[in-house]
């Protein structure tokens, strides 16, 4: 059976216009995205990247074309209905950490939650729940000025996944990080993602940042030139899964030699399950 898109942009187009210039930002472009899917959106800077997220969490209009959230047209929405949407369905990651100067760490990633109506005292605890989680269980107090680079993006990260939504946008978010600090909040963002079936987009130049994706969209000028299956991530998952059948046929294989009675046969064993389960 096919499954519904989750995400579908169709025909979009965007054209800045200063003064007589008309710069085309997007051109055309055409993508289906499914619940749950790792996607990076990859390009050079100025070849549109962080104007298709833009449209895609409906924070810029398209000059034509069109976005569908499980088959329904959100292009349309006006500002209020996008707070709302954007407020229940999606988190956000951004370069520069974008946190309050003036909160702690806490209360940071407490804000999602408070703007959907949760009382201080919950929102604190899950708050301080996800903040352990990203590995900040000792800076719940730091405002944003008293952590590093690395510790900011984290409390970013544990503020676009405290509610639990349904898509996360990233754009470059490892930007200003250093390489090490880039594999571990990569890592953190890609495994909260997978755990929670969460669909996760992610924006950047760089080559290395888009392999931890399932799939990478390239870019150029405004039009997506290849869609590729990210095969290094795919032979993982085989070898994943190639090497669980394994290791479950070699514990078989020594259960059975270990085996002193008879087995059971199978019907017997059926009748002996379904006497236990119907008590
Ligand atoms: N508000 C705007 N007005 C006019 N032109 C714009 C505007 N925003 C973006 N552009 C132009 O649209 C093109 C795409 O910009 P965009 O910001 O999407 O690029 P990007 O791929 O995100 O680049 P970067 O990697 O540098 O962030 C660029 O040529 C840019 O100059
Ligand atoms: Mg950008």
């Amino acid at each position: 059976m096919e499954k519904t898109p989750f995400i579908e942009i169709r025909g979009l187009k965007k054209v800045y216009k200063l003064g007589k210039e008309r710069v085309v930002a997007l051109d055309d472009i055409n993508l289906t995205i499914q619940r749950g899917e790792i996607c990076c959106i990859l390009g050079t800077s100025g070849s549109g990247k962080s104007t298709l997220l833009n449209m895609m969490a409906g924070l810029e209009r398209p000059t034509k074309g069109k976005v569908l959230y499980s088959n329904k047209d959100v292009t349309r929405f006006d500002e209020r209905r996008w707070a709302l949407f954007r407020q229940k369905n999606i988190g956000f990651v951004f370069q520069s950490y974008n946190l309050m100067t003036g909160l702690s760490g806490v209360e940071n990633v407490a804000m999602p939650l408070m703007f959907r109506g949760m009382d201080k005292d919950k929102r604190t605890r899950i708050a301080k729940e996800v903040l352990r989680e990203v590995g900040l269980g000792n800076r719940m107090k730091h405002k944003p000025t008293q952590m590093s680079g690395g510790q900011q993006q984290r409390v970013g990260i544990a503020r676009a996944f405290v509610t639990n939504p349904k898509i996360v946008f990233a754009d470059e978010p490892t930007g200003n990080l250093d390489s090490k600090t880039t594999t571990e909040v990569m890592e953190l963002m890609v495994n909260k993602s997978r755990e929670n079936n969460q669909t996760f987009i992610l924006v950047t130049h760089d080559n290395g940042i888009a392999r931890y994706a399932d799939r990478i969209v390239t870019i150029v000028d405004g039009k997506i030139v290849r869609d590729e299956k990210n095969e290094s991530i795919a032979r993982t998952r085989e070898q994943i899964a190639s090497d669980n059948a394994q290791e479950v046929r070699q514990q078989a294989a020594a259960e059975e030699e270990t085996e002193v009675s008879a087995p059971i046969p199978a019907d017997e064993a059926a009748a002996n399950m379904s006497t236990e389960g119907a008590e």
